[in-house]
């Protein structure tokens, strides 16, 4: 197979040859790759063609890239945690090629300078492209469906119980107004912001770790998950649950998939309690928490049966100082980024999913779900963006290799196999043989196609 935008030219920047190549519908061939001007420009055997540059993936298997939809980068005001280019740096050593950054930085991201402050400082250092969530609250809800549309932003998130900073919705009003301001797809952390509130006395007393998913109870998660998906309905709003943690929330939201996407990370699906309670202690803690096995096996279940969109780490650092505080004052939240590809290169490798429904849930579904131009699979005319590994080196992974300002990785000293080797952002290879390049960050924002209304309801809702 040779197919050539312009048979003319059989110039590339880069060729990336010998690997096996994931292509949309699944097939796995090994074919050549030309890239040129950022995008895939030839793919086949191009005997003839020659480059700037060659990246040999004999052996590898080469992904389309992956976007990591959640991620907490910090910058700015709390970068002794992390920056945007620690974190991105993190992000492409992982193989990771896009990410999506959380608003609950200092300031918020609410207005149109917070987000353009944030596009400044990752112009020139963010080593993978980007794009920035707006945070939705009670003092901007009616700017939103404006603010969502600028460019680098990817959508509105809401926090509905508290986590970590002072972003917070929890008033049924508040959410009404969030959710009718705007039409692209709504972004929730789903947690009950009373019943936390009222179940917080039980960790104040006992100051025990193994208690975080029991104050933040499964019914926290659920009623939150079922309030805003009936308030998205109304709306007539597409929504995104983040970081689903429990079985009852998938059982849920496999009756709404027409409006409602879900998203789990890799540490709800790789730790379950009490054992990373007892072996990490509150460096295991995050919200929603981790849960028992019957929970981490739903949302495997969920993966096979489709209810699950998209996998996202959650990347939330914080120092080891700050995690070492007793608990219920040590702060929520894991590194994430630059181990959810190793992570789930060994759960393919353990045969729980496939390889071909990892790049789904990595790359082809946040770019359908969100609307990412260019993005997600490996095709004539898209960005060349590759993750490009290796699913059978064995490795461990170690605090040292985090690159994250905060250091540590709740993983440290666990042996998987398969592994990112090459990381590949329209067409630079900013990692080869799993150290950066001698190249400069390559990051850009990533760009989102505009959103069509949602079908039924679109009458009821006001877009101004
Ligand atoms: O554990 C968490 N930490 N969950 C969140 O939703 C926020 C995050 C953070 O920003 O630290």
């Amino acid at each position: 197979m040779s197919n050539q935008v312009n048979p003319e030219s059989r110039r590339a920047d880069l060729l990336v040859i010998g690997g096996t190549v994931l292509l949309p519908g699944g097939a796995l061939e090994q074919i050549n790759i030309a890239a040129r001007d950022g995008r895939v420009v030839a793919l086949g055997d191009l005997s003839g063609w020659s480059a700037e540059e060659t990246l040999d993936a004999s052996g590898l298997h080469v992904l389309p890239g992956v976007i990591d939809s959640q991620v907490h980068f910090r910058e700015p005001g709390l970068t002794h945690k992390e920056t945007l280019e620690a974190g991105t740096r993190g992000a492409v050593l992982g193989g990771v090629t896009g990410i999506f950054e959380m608003p609950n930085t200092s300031p918020l991201t609410l207005a149109p300078a917070d987000l353009q402050g944030k596009l400044d400082a990752a112009r020139g250092r963010a080593w993978c492209d980007y794009a920035f969530y707006i945070g939705g609250s009670a003092v901007n809800a009616e700017r939103l469906a404006e603010l969502e549309n600028l460019p680098g932003c990817a959508g509105v998130k809401v926090f509905m119980g508290s986590s970590f900073g002072d972003l917070l919705a929890d008033d049924t009003e508040v959410l009404r107004r969030i959710l009718r301001h705007g039409r692209r797809r709504m972004a929730v952390h789903a947690e009950d912001e009373a019943r936390l509130r009222e179940r917080r006395p039980i960790v104040e007393a006992s100051g025990d770790v193994r208690q975080h998913a029991l104050w933040r109870d499964v019914e926290s998660a659920l009623m939150a998950t079922q309030h805003i998906v009936r308030l998205a309905e109304e709306a007539g709003r597409r929504l995104h649950v983040l970081h689903v943690s429990s079985a009852e929330e998938i059982a849920f939201l496999a009756g709404h998939k027409q409006r409602v996407s879900v998203e789990v990370t890799p540490h709800h699906l790789t730790m379950s309690a009490p054992e990373c309670y007892e072996r990490l202690g509150s460096f295991a803690q995050m919200n929603p928490p981790v849960r028992e096995q019957r929970h981490q096996d739903a949302l495997w279940q969920g993966i096979r049966d489709g209810v699950v969109d998209i996998i996202g780490s959650d990347h939330a650092p914080h120092t080891r100082e700050e995690k070492g505080k007793p608990y219920p004052n040590s702060p929520s939240g894991m590194t994430g980024v630059q181990t959810l590809l190793p992570l789930m290169l060994d759960h393919v490798n353990a045969g729980r999913l496939s390889l071909q429904r990892l790049a789904d849930l990595t790359s082809a579904g946040p770019a359908r779900l969100f609307g990412l131009e260019s993005k997600g699979r490996i095709a004539l005319g898209f960005d060349a963006d590759f993750s490009i590994v290796d699913l059978r080196a064995q490795r461990v992974i170690t605090n040292d290799w985090i690159a994250s300002v905060s250091g540590w990785t709740p993983y440290d000293g666990l042996g998987v196999t398969g592994w990112p080797i090459h990381t590949v952002i329209r067409g630079h290879a900013v990692v080869r043989d799993e150290a950066l390049a001698d190249a400069l960050p390559q990051g850009e924002p990533l760009r989102f196609l505009e959103v069509p209304p949602f079908p039924e309801t679109e009458k009821s809702a006001d877009h101004e």
